[in-house]
């Protein structure tokens, strides 16, 4: 059963006979015409279907189609300006697969708890389709500017013994002898990888439980890691804004049809270029608090003081050097001021929140051992950790970036729930 497929027909501009299969999207019909929407997940056409053109049998069959059944039609594909998107196939032969019982996401408004139970079924509509193709653009793109700047992926686990991030949002999971913690990060492994293969990345979901109920946090998420050595503070920095303009000329290159569907104003990504503006963490404080917020020096931002910060800019904003006791154990002091570190993150534009975190790390044994001390870490867990240092330490950095953070701005959408097939939140764990 060899299927044309309706996105190759739009983009080729091919006429004349053809052959597809795929879902029935909407319907209607007038007098001896019935008028079908038909997606094949590449596109969506009109296909008709005409009294007069088929025998009597056929043309009952399609009468008897419903929205979502599956169908394959051969017919005639022409252009035609009055079909939404400029093309029609004329009907000639229909096999129906299943006539679908009646759907349950109909035309009207339905509320979002409904909309989540059925997003097996959700997943389906336009702009769900069209932010799942978005999100394996930013994928591919996340991979292949990697491959270019010499990068290997080196894969870390899931399981792991020990924390990498905050310890109040560790997922606990029974594993025999014991317990384990489900990944909040791959970094301290992506550190052993690089006396191996010098500039690594790990890619994979990460779990975070994450105790607020907020627009921007999953349970599950992906995040991509790079991490490489000899790359100072600086040579971090550069590598993000690249990533990051490479990853959104990509998806304005490859979906163009979906960031329409999603109606994204696409002019405010497309000035997205290297330079980043920066303003450091003290500045921001000032601003804040020159704007009316009550924040203080050590605090972390809430979503209004971020939003506040990335509305004044046109571009991801880089936040840089924050105080050593908000961030991690891992992360090197600034030498000019050992209150601070060597990090940064970078804010997208209109309000879409932190899309990536990142330093440069400890590479001074003693220094690290203190370090984890005051975090009141295990020492114990970390002692392949430390081996790190003691065995041919050298500067590195690297940073952490969400995938569906990204999605979200890229997509123009308010809530990260739609970024990721099936969400997981701290409300919600189906279907
Ligand atoms: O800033 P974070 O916590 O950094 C780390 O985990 C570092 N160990 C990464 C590294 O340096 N290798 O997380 C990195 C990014 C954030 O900027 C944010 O985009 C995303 O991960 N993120 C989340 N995305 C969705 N839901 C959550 N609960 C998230 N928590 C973090
Ligand atoms: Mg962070």
């Amino acid at each position: 059963m060899k299927l044309d497929q309706i996105g190759n027909i739009l983009d080729n501009k091919t006429t004349g006979k053809v052959k597809l299969g795929g879902w029935v999207e909407n319907l209607r019909s007038s007098g001896g015409i019935q008028f079908f929407i038909i997606r094949d997940g590449s596109g969506i056409i009109q296909a008709t279907i005409h009294k007069d053109d088929v025998d009597k049998k056929t043309f009952d069959e399609a009468s008897k189609l419903t929205q979502e059944s599956s169908v394959i039609i051969e017919g005639e594909a022409k252009e035609d300006k009055r079909s939404p998107s400029g093309y029609e196939v004329k009907i000639k032969k229909l096999k129906v697969l299943q006539v679908a019982e009646e759907y349950p996401i109909g035309k009207k408004e339905h509320g979002i708890d409904f909309l989540l139970t059925n997003r097996h079924l959700w997943l389906r509509t336009r702009k769900q389709t069209a932010i799942l193709k978005i999100r394996s653009t930013v994928i591919k793109s996340i991979i292949d500017f990697l491959d270019e700047q010499g990068f290997t992926k080196v894969d870390s686990p899931i399981l792991t013994p020990t924390s990498c991030e905050d310890t109040t949002t560790l997922f606990e999971t029974k594993y025999p002898g014991g317990k384990v913690y489900l990944s909040q990060s791959g970094q301290l492994y992506n550190e052993a990888f690089i006396a191996s293969v010098r500039k690594t990345y790990c890619f994979g979901p990460t779990f975070r439980a994450e105790k607020s109920k907020t627009k921007k946090h999953l349970a599950e998420f992906w995040m991509l890691e790079p991490e490489a050595a000899f790359y100072d503070f600086e040579d971090n920095i550069k590598l993000q804004e690249e990533l990051v303009t490479y990853i959104v000329k990509s998806a304005l290159k490859k979906n163009k049809r979906e960031l329409e569907i999603l109606e994204r104003d696409v002019k405010k990504l497309e000035n997205i270029e290297p330079p980043f503006p920066r303003i450091s963490y003290d500045e921001s404080i000032k601003l804040l608090n020159k704007n009316g917020f009550k924040i203080k020096w050590g605090d972390d931002y809430g979503s209004p003081q971020e939003n506040f910060i990335s509305q004044q800019y046109k571009k991801p904003i880089i936040i840089h050097r924050f105080p050593a006791k908000m961030k991690a154990f891992y992360m090197k002091p600034d030498p000019n001021n050992p209150e601070l570190t060597l990090s940064a993150d970078i804010i997208a534009p209109e309000g879409y929140g932190e899309i990536i975190g990142g330093s440069e790390r400890i590479s001074d044994l003693k220094l690290l051992e203190k370090k984890i001390k005051e975090f009141k870490l295990k020492k114990n867990n970390y002692e392949w950790y430390l081996d790190l240092r003691r065995y041919g330490s050298v500067p590195h950095s690297g940073f952490g970036m969400g995938v569906e953070r990204v999605v979200m701005w890229i997509c123009g959408i308010d809530n990260i729930r739609e970024t990721i097939p099936f969400p997981r939140t701290m409300a919600r764990m189906s279907p």
